[in-house]
């Protein structure tokens, strides 16, 4: 993987269904009435991130759905920081917006989730680099991680359940431009890309993606 670090423009891949959602999986209860929850703002955690979104002809079309694969664990808790202390890793802050087809901010969205560390291996016995949380009043999330590792058969990816309030769960996943395992994953597919920002110097990695939701109200 070549990390961006300093590249002043890169190209913005835009949003695009490459296929018809696969999969709009019913939510449960817990999930459709959950409350937008307090937390940091996302633009001070992330000042990458834009006051509002920047929509084109393709921010219609909604996110990608992709298999939710085996690792998935039920009650991780809510934080935006996944990163623990003494957790090995390249720093990777990611952040975006929560969107409906019409490329409306979705506030109280629910956003979760997980991914293998540094070497490739997921907590399936605890909650290491698993959370959850919610857009703000903005449809805004931002997320503090590592840069997943390559276990085997896979490329770089990350996992996500995004869903606005009372609106249909999209499970899918997030990969990483320029990432040479892209190729060979049978799974992987450019519509789901993170976009690298400009990183200073000395600052670690950051990136964006704005999910499309459908059932936003
Ligand atoms: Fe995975």
């Amino acid at each position: 993987m070549t990390y961006p670090v300093n590249v002043p423009d890169r190209a913005r891949l835009s949003r695009r269904t490459l296929a018809a959602l696969a999969t709009a999986l019913a939510a449960p209860a817990a999930l459709r009435s959950a409350p937008i929850a307090a937390q940091a703002d996302p633009t001070a955690a992330a000042p990458f991130l834009p006051p509002t979104p920047e929509c084109d002809d393709d921010d219609s079309d909604p996110t990608l759905a992709q298999t939710e694969g085996p690792f998935f664990t039920p009650d991780a808790p809510e934080r935006t920081d996944l990163r623990e202390p003494g957790l090995p890793g390249e720093p990777l802050s990611l952040a975006g917006f929560v969107l409906d087809d019409a490329c409306r901010p979705v506030p109280g969205a629910l956003l979760e989730f997980w991914q293998a560390d540094a070497a490739g291996v997921y907590d399936n016995e605890g909650f290491t680099l698993r959370g959850h949380q919610f857009s703000d009043e903005e449809g805004r999330w931002a997320l503090e991680t590592v840069v997943p590792g390559l276990y085997p058969g896979r490329t770089r990816h990350i996992h996500v359940r995004a869903q606005a309030p009372a609106g249909l769960l999209l499970t899918t996943q997030l990969y990483f431009p320029d990432e040479s395992a892209n190729a060979a994953d049978g799974i992987f597919d450019p519509a789901l890309l993170v976009e690298w920002e400009e990183t200073p110097s000395g600052e670690p990695l950051r990136a964006r993606f704005d999910f499309v939701v459908e059932g936003a109200a």
